[in-house]
């Protein structure tokens, strides 16, 4: 059992800001959720850095259609692959389909000097922490 007082909550570097294009394909990468092998997307949407589970809030899967392509045709709407719930990429929250209402799990990024990294939660952490 880990010890949760170990746990590093320290910022993890994640990727050069360049790598995040404006509604371009995002990142995937791996992380733990709840200690189990899962997997998180950050992509850049209206100029801002943003990172989220990659699981739906519907049925728990991933949401990309392609590896690291999560938007619709019109780069507007993270849309998911199997039932099509619609989130607002700004802040995850489901617009419209069989989960309206609900949210993807967001992770906190921060962008610094070029450079973008995330914190881990009690919840979420890296995948090579043991
Ligand atoms: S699993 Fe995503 S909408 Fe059903």
């Amino acid at each position: 059992m880990r010890d949760v007082n170990a746990t590093p909550f320290v910022q993890q570097p994640l990727c050069a800001s360049d790598a995040l294009v404006e509604r371009g394909t995002a990142l995937v990468f791996d992380v733990t959720l709840w200690g189990q092998p899962a997997r998180a997307f950050a992509m850049r949407f209206d100029g801002r850095a943003v990172a989220y589970m990659n699981r739906c809030a519907h049925v728990p899967t991933e949401l990309d259609w392609q590896p690291g392509e999560f938007l619709d045709h019109d780069k507007r709407w993270i849309v998911c692959s199997l039932h099509g719930a619609t989130y607002e990429p700004s802040d995850g929250h489901c617009i419209a389909g069989p989960c309206r209402g609900e949210r993807l799990m967001a992770l906190d990024l921060v962008e610094r000097d070029g450079q973008v990294s995330w914190y881990p939660t009690p919840d979420i952490q890296p995948l090579s922490f043991d």
